[in-house]
């Protein structure tokens, strides 16, 4: 089963990964966030994908996810994992920390969210009761048990607009949801993901406390301390899970 790693910040390249070739993929959606990245990691065939390209500059809200995931999908690819920095709300969300979200909440609008717009003979409305795929959610749970990694194997994820962070008063509300973390591109990343037939499953990785959280406010700096020591711990994951 082809496997992909779509990238986000802080990881717009794979460490360790022998680059085999780039692939523009051209797509009915328009451009991906850049050319598909093949290679070979621990010995395994994966593909990559930096979701905010590969010098980081389309914000969350500009990326094209129907071209990401179509190109994906186009390239056969049928497993995808996503690695995605969030802010932690719950008291488990320390900074740096790895979590396997179940459930998603998503707050974004205006985005284009489905494949399912024109030419269709029927409408479609995918089943997205439990938004992750299990068994590559339980791949992901074993590895980081194994390499004693600390993650968190649950989360609520609550995808809001942005590109600037919330204020305190969204966040308490994104607590009283019942969100413990927050990001700016789950969604609609995952539904695609759905909606394309591949198995999607986040790791995200903690960067910082959710605004207002404990009276604190949100440094880049801290972010991307945060970002350094969480990415390490996504390379040790990776290493573990690709081979499987
Ligand atoms: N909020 C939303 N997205 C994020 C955050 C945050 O606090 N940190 C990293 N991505």
């Amino acid at each position: 089963m082809t496997l992909a790693i779509i990238g986000g910040t802080g990881l717009t390249t794979l460490e360790g990964l022998e680059i085999t070739r780039r692939e523009v993929v051209r797509t009915p959606f328009g451009e991906p966030s850049g050319p598909v990245i093949h290679g070979v990691l621990q010995g395994r065939e994966v593909m990559f994908l930096a979701r905010h390209g590969y010098a980081h500059t389309i914000p969350p809200h500009q990326i094209n996810y129907r071209a990401n995931i179509w190109a994906m999908r186009h390239l056969g690819v049928r497993k995808l994992i996503a690695v995605a920095a969030v802010g932690g709300i719950s008291e488990e969300m320390e900074p740096a920390r790895l979590a396997f979200p179940d459930q998603i909440i998503d707050y974004t609008y205006g985005r284009r969210h489905t494949f399912f717009e024109q030419d269709l003979t029927d409408v479609v409305h995918i089943d997205f009761t439990y938004p992750y795929d299990q068994a590559l959610r339980d791949v992901l749970i074993a590895a980081a048990e194994e390499a004693d990694l600390g993650a968190v194997p649950w989360g609520t994820y609550g995808a809001t607009q942005g590109p600037r962070l919330e204020t305190a008063a969204e966040v308490r509300r994104l607590a009283r949801d019942g969100c413990h973390l927050v990001g700016m591109t789950g969604m609609p990343e995952a539904a695609l993901a759905r909606e394309a037939g591949l198995a999607y499953a986040t790791c995200a990785v903690v960067a910082n406390w959710a605004a207002g959280t404990g009276g604190r406010t949100v440094t880049m700096d801290e972010i991307e301390a945060n970002l350094v020591q969480g990415m390490g711990r996504v390379r040790t994951l990776l290493a573990r899970v690709v081979p499987r």
